[in-house]
């Protein structure tokens, strides 16, 4: 089966409350990986139909700090799916009260497996992307793979194959 990252589109929009801040009067940063993490795992399982586990974060930028009182919607997608994992891309936006204009404020990468009830690794539909940013973002997640198994111990540099051709061609 073959799915396309819509198929996966989460969204939640939410206001940022005091008790979420920190001592500037910004989102808790903490705070924003949970609701990033929350809407990243409906999306992959809106993908896979399974169980699924966060295995890694693999990138998250807090570019722009979150006030209290802002609107904030995070939007996560399947980028790109492979045995059983998959990567998905959150953008995180705040929007202006008058204008109602949004502006992106922080993004973040992910990766979760599907599981059976027992845990184990499962099978997961590939995934065909659609728009240029969908396949921008497909292009790029196989060497994010490998340089989070590096990172993670689970894979040798020298077997990195798709990391190595950013840096020699
Ligand atoms: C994630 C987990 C299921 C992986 O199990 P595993 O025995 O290492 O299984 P595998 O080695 O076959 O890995 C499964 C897939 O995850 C990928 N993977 C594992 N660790 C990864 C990492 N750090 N970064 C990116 N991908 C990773 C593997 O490459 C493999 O991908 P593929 O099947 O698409 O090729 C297991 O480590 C686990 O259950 N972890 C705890 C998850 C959890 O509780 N999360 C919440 C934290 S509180």
């Amino acid at each position: 089966m073959v799915k396309t990252p819509k198929e996966s589109l989460t969204i939640f929009t939410d206001i940022v409350l005091p008790g979420e801040s920190n001592q500037l009067g910004n989102l808790f940063g903490g705070e924003l990986l949970a609701r990033m993490d929350r809407a990243c795992s409906i999306a992959a399982r809106r993908h896979s139909h399974a169980i699924v586990v966060t295995a890694s974060v693999n990138h998250v930028a807090f570019n722009n700090a979150v006030p209290i009182g802002s609107v904030m919607t995070i939007e996560a997608k399947v980028s790109r799916a492979f045995k059983s994992s998959m990567e998905i891309y959150v953008d995180v936006w705040i929007e202006d009260r008058e204008s109602q204009e949004r502006s992106k404020v922080n993004e973040g990468i992910y990766t979760f497996v599907a599981v059976d009830k027992f845990g184990k690794p499962i099978a997961v539909p590939q995934l065909e992307p659609e728009t240029v940013l969908e396949k921008e973002r497909y292009e790029g997640a196989l060497r994010r793979k490998q340089l989070s198994l590096i990172l993670s111990g689970k894979m040798k540099p020298a077997d990195a194959d798709e990391l190595r051709k950013l840096f020699i061609g």
